[in-house]
């Protein structure tokens, strides 16, 4: 028997390991190829949460708070939702930004290049499965489901289009491992498809081009086009059923100053008694998880998921505390401008991951870490630098053992 079963197993286990290596090619003609049999998946559920069932988050680029706010189809749709006044993004430049929003931690990044992160991190994805919530990501013009290229271009002009560094879940392992999950990494076009059909998941990511999502462009051509895909969308019942949208920005665009973004939330989950309002509690792209964790009772990654506040109009339900930054640094002093240095940084620093919280349960909530990360990680030696409070590091005050070297 076993001279039979350990070379299948081996089998697996290098397929497996192949996975987040085996559709990076970004040549046209490979990507032809490869595109003709691209696995596409649209799984389906139905948990119930405590304040939505559906979760839309659609992230543009690189614009202060101020002129995001100024921009007129932004602001007829925070006119139709509830503004984040307070809502900080965690460093510069971009990817580490979306690495934290499903990593719960930017790992020390400091740089847009190809990234693999190992597959013993976990990510919101694991959360979510575990819990049997659906979950996808919609990417404006990536060429077929579970591209793991750094970049597609239009084919046309050769402009910017579709890259890597703004579709989180591709960049860990733990994903880009599983062809079920490449599956489920998909373009707009799918996007489109899923809601004809009513095969939208109740989590999902969506980032727009280049062009549309305001990076190579400006914030008219980013809120010109968020409002153009989202108003049909707001009176849709395929789409809308108790459901959340987060509108928010990776980072704002002057380094100098301190990085806080716009957020928006609407959609019909929005009690009507809050539309129109504004929230000015402290915020930052963990909130993202946080919020997901509490709305569906999810396990957590154990990482700065932990502390995180959770939307106000969710905690409100989930019995969470809305906190306010109370650091020995005020939040006046944090710029979140610049990476502490951890192995995703090209600059040096240390090379450890560092590991999840395992203490359990917080005071603040009864949520605790994913069993399955338990297992990874219990007895490893890697620092923790997590706890369960609001207030998160950057650059100027790094974790212990990961400042920046230069
Ligand atoms: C989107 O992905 C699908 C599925 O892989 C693919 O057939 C289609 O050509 C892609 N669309 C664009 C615009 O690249
Ligand atoms: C990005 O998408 C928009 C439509 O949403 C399209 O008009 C534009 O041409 C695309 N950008 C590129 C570079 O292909
Ligand atoms: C809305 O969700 C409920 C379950 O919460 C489901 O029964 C119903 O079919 C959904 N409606 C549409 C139009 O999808
Ligand atoms: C971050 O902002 C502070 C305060 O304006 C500034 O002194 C520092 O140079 C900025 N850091 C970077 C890397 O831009
Ligand atoms: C970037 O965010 C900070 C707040 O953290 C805000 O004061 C500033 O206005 C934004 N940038 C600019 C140039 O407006
Ligand atoms: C996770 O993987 C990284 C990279 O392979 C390794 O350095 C680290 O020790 C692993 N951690 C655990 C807990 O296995």
């Amino acid at each position: 028997m076993r001279s039979i079963i350990l070379p299948a197993l081996l089998f697996a286990v290098h397929v497996a390991a192949q996975a987040e290596n085996t559709y990076t090619a970004t040549a046209t003609s490979d990507v032809e190829q490869a595109r003709a049999t691209a696995k596409t998946l649209s799984p389906t559920s139905n948990v119930k949460g405590k304040a939505f069932d559906r979760l839309a988050i659609i992230w543009l680029e690189n614009t202060d708070y101020d002129m995001a706010i100024g921009d007129p189809n932004l602001a007829w749709l925070a006119k139709h939702g509830i503004t984040l006044t307070n809502y900080n993004a965690l460093t510069h430049p971009s990817q580490p930004n979306y690495i934290a929003a499903v990593g719960g931690d930017y790992f020390g990044m400091q740089n847009d290049d190809f990234t693999q992160v190992p597959h013993n991190v976990s990510t919101i994805i694991d959360l979510l499965e575990d819990k049997g919530v659906s979950w996808g990501h919609y990417q404006e013009d990536m060429p077929y489901s579970g591209f793991e290229g750094q970049a597609y271009v239009n084919q046309k002009n050769g402009k910017n289009d579709y890259v890597r560094k703004h579709n989180p879940a591709v960049s860990f392992n733990s994903n880009a491992g599983l062809i079920d999950r490449l599956a489920c990494i998909k373009n707009l076009t799918v996007f489109h498809q899923d809601l004809e059909a009513e095969t939208l998941p109740q989590w999902m990511f969506i980032t727009p081009n280049m062009t549309s999502d305001g990076h190579d462009t400006d914030v008219t051509v980013a809120g010109t086009w968020t409002r153009t895909f989202l108003e049909p969308l707001l009176s849709d019942p395929r789409f809308m059923n108790n459901t959340l949208v987060l509108v928010t920005f990776d980072e704002n665009e002057t380094y100098g100053v301190q990085n806080r973004i716009l957020g928006i939330l609407l959609g019909d989950a929005v009690p009507p008694a809050l539309v129109g309002t504004s929230d000015g509690s402290y915020y930052n792209h963990y909130s993202e998880i946080a919020t997901a964790e509490a709305n569906w009772g999810l396990h957590t990654l154990g990482r700065f998921d932990v502390g995180a506040n959770v939307f106000k109009l969710v905690a409100d339900k989930s019995g969470d505390a809305v906190r306010s930054w109370s650091g020995s640094v005020g939040l006046d002093h944090m710029y979140f401008n610049y990476s502490y240095a951890g192995p995703l940084n090209e600059k040096g620093g240390n090379k450890r991951y560092a590991g999840p919280n395992l203490a359990g349960a917080s005071a603040l909530h009864d949520r605790t870490v994913l069993p399955a990360i338990r297992e990874a990680w219990e007895g490893n030696p890697a620092p923790v630098y997590y706890t369960s409070g609001l207030e998160i590091p950057d650059g100027q005050h790094p974790p212990s053992g990961y400042a920046p070297s230069g």
